[in-house]
């Protein structure tokens, strides 16, 4: 797979996702502002590869401070770090880097300047390095719930495009294929901006993993026609109680697999699981344009001009319907999960 973000030559280089799949086009951002555009974009996007950037983006942006006195240095960085904050607000791991980020600034304090911004730089790397490991354990883990010959369908896109690399559910699909199973996946298409028809299939066909793209709207018949065994999804945040914030029609695949007794699972890291967030309740779901649902690629309209729409980003899928977590520490009930990652 192309590197979905990395460190590169002093710039920040991303995999534009928003061109994909007819252009593999790559960004580089010179600064922290263009990294946090990207983020807001959805240029970057889903969980771990926001937290990733998020990371680099402050290290990205703590190159350009000048000065030599280590506390204005601190505030300079702070403020980088609440301007990435502002872009997107339901996936917790991009609070969770920025967290770790400014924790490594604190270790750093009264150190030369020159020395803190190269170990921002090795820190932000560190997390992405982090993240592919972690994936690969996710994979690990979960590869053993998918039996040979079996369809899993999974819902947005939780591969190596939203990670640092390898992915979460995709990961778990991953891994399962590795070790040379044969496997299909249905792909829902994940309307409005399509994650699972533009990058999903995308990304599986570069693996060669056989997959088929469905609209949304049909996972419930193939359900019903016995046509799948498993579903697996990635999460934006992950509750104390195991309710579990994913993209929208997130929900409804889970109560579509509860309905016809199909084992629902959620692939994700630590970094994906909020214990400050008692339920999903109190997770902040992201309202996005309206263009994202009227137009196709924001010109092409589909909808009368004018017309009232509502578009959250995301949905609450509730612990009840969830068979399990799969986790880089191992595949655990929702309830269980505020025990196995308390501090
Ligand atoms: O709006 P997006 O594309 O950032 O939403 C992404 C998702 O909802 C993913 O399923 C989630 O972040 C898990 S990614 C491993």
């Amino acid at each position: 797979m192309v590197p979905t973000v990395e460190w590169k030559d002093g710039v920040v280089r991303l995999l534009d996702q928003s061109r994909l799949p007819e252009h593999v086009e790559f960004l580089d951002c010179r600064d922290y502002r263009a990294v946090a555009d990207a983020i807001r974009g959805l240029k970057v996007r889903g969980a771990p590869a926001i937290g990733v950037t998020a990371a680099l983006g402050v290290a990205l942006g703590a190159q350009a401070i000048g000065g030599a006195d280590f506390s204005g240095f601190s505030q300079a960085v702070a403020a980088i770090c609440d301007h990435l904050a502002a872009t997107r607000p339901t996936a917790v791991n991009l609070f969770w880097a920025i967290e770790r980020m400014k924790k490594k600034l604190a270790s750093l304090a009264g150190q030369p300047i020159a020395s803190a911004k190269a170990s921002l730089i090795i820190e932000a790397q560190a997390i992405l390095e982090e993240d592919i490991a972690l994936c690969k354990a996710i994979g690990k883990h979960g590869a053993g719930l998918i039996k040979d010959g079996q369809t899993v369908l999974t819902h947005c896109n939780a591969g190596a495009l939203a990670t640092a690399g390898y992915g979460t559910a995709l990961g778990v699909i991953r891994a399962a294929w590795e070790q040379g199973k044969q496997i299909q996946v249905i792909a829902d298409e994940t309307r409005p901006v399509l994650q699972g028809a533009r990058l999903t299939a995308w990304e599986l066909m570069q693996d060669q993993i056989p997959v088929t793209l469905i609209t949304d709207s049909m996972a419930g018949s193939l359900m019903r026609q016995g046509k799948i065994q498993l579903c697996v999804v990635g999460a934006d945040r992950i509750a104390a109680n195991g309710d579990v914030a994913n993209k929208i029609g997130t929900y409804s695949v889970a109560v579509l697999a509860k309905a016809h007794g199909i084992p629902f699972y959620v692939a994700a890291p630590y970094s994906t699981i909020d214990l400050k967030t008692k339920t999903g309740a109190d997770v902040p779901i992201e309202q996005r344009n309206p263009l994202e649902v009227t137009t196709i690629h924001g010109s092409h309209p589909i909808a009368p001009t004018g017309v009232a729409v509502y578009n959250p980003a995301f949905d609450v899928t509730p612990a009840e319907l969830i068979t399990g977590i799969i986790t880089e520490r191992g595949v655990f009930k929702p309830s269980e999960l505020a025990r196995q990652f308390a501090l």
